[in-house]
């Protein structure tokens, strides 16, 4: 694979391979650098807000010693009209070495990815995929669960509008965990039906022995009209509340953030003892370090992967 737009398309070995090689960066001394990635140009190009994402990006681009640079659409001349493929043309005229793209449409980054000499990464388009956050939340479950295999995970939430959920769902069910998805109805995407998983819209049936829940933000920028559940009738019946955590006592607690507090998973159970919150945060360094250390190997002249 020359580049990484997607779990879709990725073997289970391979998805295990990408998460081994992320194992190596996860206690590795951030100082002083690795240097592989020296002489490297990573662009990270930003069309969508994003604080965990760009920023995790950008220290493992330079944790590896690439030199890095972000391109935040608000301040680029796309603003001024510039369409996608001439955005690519001229990023790609600089000769990047590795580009980072996170876009509002999906399939954006595959537009791109097809323009451009250098490797691509998706860092989340549109509601097609997050292949680095799936990544990353299958780190943390393997990490401390020990293995993926068997185990019942739960996401629930905006499954409709979430990229999220489609990448974690692809990557959990290739790694043969047992994934229920629950959603209000009008937030329940139809495709589920071929996706290997088990749908509910009732939450608490829906969590009845699971080892890992996963809760989703309502991403109300992208309903555009439709019906917009409010934040108290939601808690209700789909928040991560205390009462429905003592129902899984001893399930992981996962969000991939940013979180709306009191809305789809209350302050205490966010910050309790069984909460991954901010190790995915963690897990989001290393494997996006691995990410960009496979993705650049060819081009590096090393064996492995692409
Ligand atoms: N989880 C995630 O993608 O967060 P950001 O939008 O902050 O990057």
């Amino acid at each position: 694979h020359r580049h990484l737009l997607g779990i879709e398309g990725l073997q289970p070995h391979e998805i295990r391979f990408l998460l081994d090689e992320a194992e190596r960066w996860v206690d590795a001394p951030a100082s002083p650098p690795d240097r592989r990635l020296a002489g490297l140009t990573q662009i990270n190009a930003f069309f969508e807000n994003s604080t965990r994402t760009l920023l995790s990006f950008e220290i493992a681009g330079k944790r590896l010693g690439a030199d890095v640079v972000n391109m935040h659409a608000a301040q680029s001349s796309v603003k001024k009209g510039e369409t996608l493929i001439d955005t690519a043309q001229t990023l790609n005229a600089m000769r990047a070495d590795v580009l980072v793209i996170r876009h509002g449409s999906s399939g954006a980054v595959q537009l791109i990815a097809d323009k451009v000499d250098c490797p691509v990464l998706n860092a989340g388009d549109g509601r097609h995929e997050h292949p680095t956050q799936a990544l990353l939340d299958a780190l943390t479950i393997r990490r401390r669960l020990g293995s993926i295999a068997h185990k019942r995970v739960v996401i629930c939430g905006d499954l409709l509008h979430s990229r999220v959920a489609r990448s974690n769902i692809l990557a959990l069910t290739a790694l043969a965990a047992e994934v229920r998805v629950c959603a209000p109805s009008t937030l329940m995407p139809a495709q589920v039906e071929r996706m290997y998983v088990q749908p509910f819209t009732d939450f608490d049936a829906a969590l009845e022995g699971a080892d890992v829940v996963m809760m989703l933000r309502l991403q109300t920028e992208r309903m555009d009209g439709a019906y917009v559940p409010s934040p108290r009738e939601y808690r209700l019946r789909y928040g991560l509340t205390p009462e429905r955590l003592a129902r899984v006592p001893d399930a992981l607690i996962m969000h991939p953030g940013p979180m709306n507090r009191g809305v789809e998973i209350d302050s205490s159970v966010a910050d309790g003892p069984r909460s991954a919150i901010t190790e995915q945060v963690a897990m989001g360094v290393a494997v996006r370090m691995a990410c960009l250390d496979v993705l650049t190997r060819r081009a590096r002249g090393v064996e492995g992967w692409a």
